[in-house]
């Protein structure tokens, strides 16, 4: 396999191209006619292709098209003669990389074909990083089973065909920036870009900033221009991730990105437009951050046109088993093992824990059974979910529990005993008649007590 191909059907020049090219370095394949050059392409593969327009046995564009059947991203610079501006036109629409003039200046061919080969490298890793990063996160593959799930999925959908603003609406972990992804995913603006931007990790005086770029000067240290995000999102999705948290202050340049879609850089006068949809996220009850003012009443109503709402995992149980075998798998396979499953006793564990942290919970938890488990099977110690996981501390955390069962009991059944008393005084209002009448005793005997575990 050669670097390049080079199409020419001149000697002299296809000569001089080859020399040229050879001392940078490459390797070199040469072609005198079109069809020659289709049959090499389809044998083989080059990094560029280099081709004059016109030529025997066909054209140029024949060339380009063979190119672009055997590797649609292989780059394929295109040379034509002097006052044929138009075919150099067309090549390009046709999907050419660049075009050289004749007489070909060698700088000028080295620096096109240079800057031809670094794209192709750049679009080679980003289409990498991009199933990479889609291997790992599963994108946009939403899992779940469960029927209130699935009517998510459905809105999703609906809402995918429209160019709706979108808001969507879940508890914590729940799945609400994968559902944005997947709804952009299945959108008409799938080829555009997804630009996610979160406005509770941002500070204040820099999301502007962030959102909507700045002018060259337009602070200290602003010494170049920026580009927002909400540009960058151009022809795309923008994602507003955790709205709820966005500043007052921002609010009124937000409704208008919504509204109108346009908007000021930070520092300039020149009013930009962009073709974006607006997909929209939180957690918090914006209706009442709306009546505490917190959140602008328009904005809202803007927002909510098509408003999502993910259930928690709580109230689709269906999902957990699915789910924790799923990410089980996938972290197993991540690990190199292998045959890892859940047992009766995991499961029965899984279904009764409420998941406050959600699908994001359920995942980190059997990411670390993962890991802690060295057998095969997933038992509920590797889960380490206590029955009292999800309601604050255990007693083990506030006492001590080791020493003999008797002595534990005791100094257990005291503390009790000491915090019921407190608690009876304190709702009283330190009426020991009508604390002695909460606790089920008389008021002689409340004292005694009082002065024997020396509260008093
Ligand atoms: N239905 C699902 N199928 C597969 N993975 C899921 C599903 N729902 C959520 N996840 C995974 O759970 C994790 C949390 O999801 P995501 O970040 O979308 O939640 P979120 O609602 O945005 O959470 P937060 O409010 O904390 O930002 C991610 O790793 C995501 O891939
Ligand atoms: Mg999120």
């Amino acid at each position: 396999m050669s670097d390049i191909l080079v199409v020419e059907d001149k000697e002299s020049l296809r000569g001089m191209l080859r020399k040229t090219l050879e001392a940078r370095g490459y390797s070199v394949e040469e072609s005198a006619d079109a069809y020659e050059a289709r049959r090499k392409i389809q044998a083989s593969r080059f990094l560029v292709v280099l081709t004059d327009l016109r030529l025997p046995a066909g054209s140029g564009f024949d060339v380009l098209q063979a190119s672009k059947e055997a590797d649609a991203q292989a780059p394929v610079i295109v040379m034509t003669a002097f006052g044929t501006v138009d075919d150099a036109v067309r090549a390009m629409k046709e999907g050419a990389t660049d075009f050289l003039t004749k007489p070909v200046d060698t700088e000028h061919l080295l620096l096109v074909l240079e800057r031809a080969m670094e794209r192709q490298r750049l679009q080679t890793k980003y289409v990498l990083l991009k199933e990479e990063y889609q291997r790992r996160f599963g994108l946009p593959k939403m899992m779940g089973e469960d029927p209130a799930l699935k009517e998510t999925m459905l809105a999703i959908q609906r809402a995918a065909a429209t160019d709706a603003t979108v808001l969507v609406l879940g508890e914590s972990g729940t799945g609400k920036e994968l559902m944005s992804r997947a709804l952009h995913q299945l959108s008409a603006r799938a080829k555009g870009p997804f630009v996610a931007i979160n406005c509770a990790a941002i500070p204040e005086n820099l999301l502007e900033n962030e959102l909507f770029g700045h002018e060259k000067g337009a602070f200290t240290g602003a010494t170049g221009r920026k580009i927002g995000r909400a540009e960058m999102a151009h022809r795309g999705t923008l994602f507003l991730d955790e709205i709820g948290d966005m500043p007052l202050s921002l609010q009124g340049k937000i409704l208008r990105l919504v509204q109108e879609r346009q908007f000021e850089r930070v520092g300039g006068v020149q009013t930009i437009t962009v073709d974006v949809r607006v997909v929209a996220a939180t957690n918090r009850d914006l209706k009442a951050a709306v009546e505490r003012r917190e959140f602008r009443e328009d904005l809202y109503f803007r927002l909510s046109v098509f408003p999502v709402e993910i259930p928690p995992l709580r109230r689709r149980r269906g999902d957990i088993i699915p789910l924790a075998e799923a990410f089980l798998e996938r972290s197993a396979r991540e690990m190199g093992r292998r045959g890892l499953r859940l047992s009766e006793e995991a499961r029965r564990t899984l279904l009764e824990h409420a998941w406050p942290g959600n699908v994001r919970e359920l995942q980190n938890c059997l990411e670390r059974a993962a890991i802690l488990c060295d057998g095969v099977d997933i038992r509920p110690e590797h889960l380490r979910l206590g029955s009292t996981a999800d309601s604050g501390p255990t007693l083990a955390d506030v006492m001590d529990l080791t020493g003999p069962l008797e002595e534990v009991t005791a100094r257990a059944a005291a503390r009790a005993e000491q915090e019921a008393i407190r608690l009876a005084l304190r709702d009283a209002e330190n009426d020991s008649t009508a604390a002695a009448e909460r606790l089920g005793m008389s008021v002689p005997a409340l004292r005694r007590r009082i002065k024997a575990l020396g509260l008093g």
